[in-house]
């Protein structure tokens, strides 16, 4: 099974929910603690093999394509004041071999939309869709566990985690039966179920691998939930053609497009981070006995 070189993170959504912050700033470029929340995102698709990195963009996020281009006007100041370290930082955000590229999605027609967007640049290969929203914390990168299962595989796979019932209608929610190898394949998708409508409790998180078959399903979605072009809809096109598979990944998932999952995720990242973590925790020790 080949592996998996593209990448597709689609960064178009305005973020109204983190608005005024996100008025001129995109909110994947929020940083968790010192990393904006896409860097994450690019760094776990690296870390998985992807080598062309495939953004889908809209209005006001040109602060993405800047921070993943060379700033050459940085990088020689950093040089004549000696900054080593953060020049070798900042060179090291995309490595050499590493591609990226940026589509435009031209208007909020929904996820379905911006994947079908990277259909010429994909090709005809097998690729991941990364959500930055979704932040996850494990030892094994979530797409490389999935890259791991499609390699054994060879269809698609959706990162997946239970979730409370009376969640379901923010998610992708999905049915799965066992197959013989162990994997559980997928019977059945809905977007963003009431939980009385939900096939189970089963969610979907940003992270999904797709063959390129999805792209014949995309292209004959109509709008569902909310009137856009649903990723799910095109994935339950694709269920009657190949199997998909689902992974519930190990590790914790933070949701970024929230604001109280942003603040477990800064507050969590800052307790890890190797330089701060320990002053940080004696800060929050003090702040909880005030
Ligand atoms: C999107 C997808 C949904 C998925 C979710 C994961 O929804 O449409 O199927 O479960 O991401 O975060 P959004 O959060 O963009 O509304």
């Amino acid at each position: 099974m080949s592996r998996i070189r593209t990448a597709v993170f689609p960064v178009a959504g305005r973020g109204t929910r983190f608005l005024p912050a996100t008025k001129a700033l995109p909110k994947e470029m929020l940083p968790i603690v010192d990393k904006p929340l896409i860097q994450y995102a690019v760094e776990e698709a690296l870390a998985a093999g992807a080598e062309k990195l495939i953004f889908v963009t809209g209005a006001s996020k040109r602060a993405i394509e800047d921070h993943f281009d060379v700033d050459a006007e940085l990088e020689r100041v950093l040089e004549q004041s000696g900054k080593m370290d953060l020049l070798k930082m900042i060179r090291s955000i995309v490595p050499r071999n590493v591609r990226c590229l940026h589509v435009r999605q031209g208007g909020p027609l929904g996820l379905g939309h911006a994947v079908l967007c990277t259909r010429e640049a994909v090709g005809d290969e097998a690729f991941f869709v990364h959500l930055a929203d979704d932040l996850i914390h494990s030892d094994v990168p979530c797409l490389k566990q999935m890259m791991d299962h499609y390699a054994e595989h060879g269809h698609s796979v959706l990162g997946v985690e239970t979730v409370p019932m009376d969640q379901t209608g923010n998610y992708g929610v999905v049915a799965v039966e066992p197959e013989p190898s162990g994997a559980q394949r997928v019977t059945r998708i809905v977007e963003k179920p009431k939980p009385q409508d939900a096939p189970s409790n089963l969610a979907v998180v940003g992270r999904y691998i797709l063959t390129p078959a999805i792209y014949d399903h995309l292209a004959r979605t109509g709008r569902g939930a909310g009137g856009e072009i649903q990723l799910t809809d095109g994935i339950a096109g694709l269920l009657a053609d190949e199997p998909v598979h689902v992974l519930p990944f190990s590790g914790r998932r933070y949701d970024c497009g929230s604001k109280i999952g942003y603040l477990r995720a800064t507050v969590e990242y800052a307790l890890r981070h190797p330089e701060l973590g320990e002053n940080f925790r004696a800060y929050l020790q003090g702040v909880w006995e005030r």
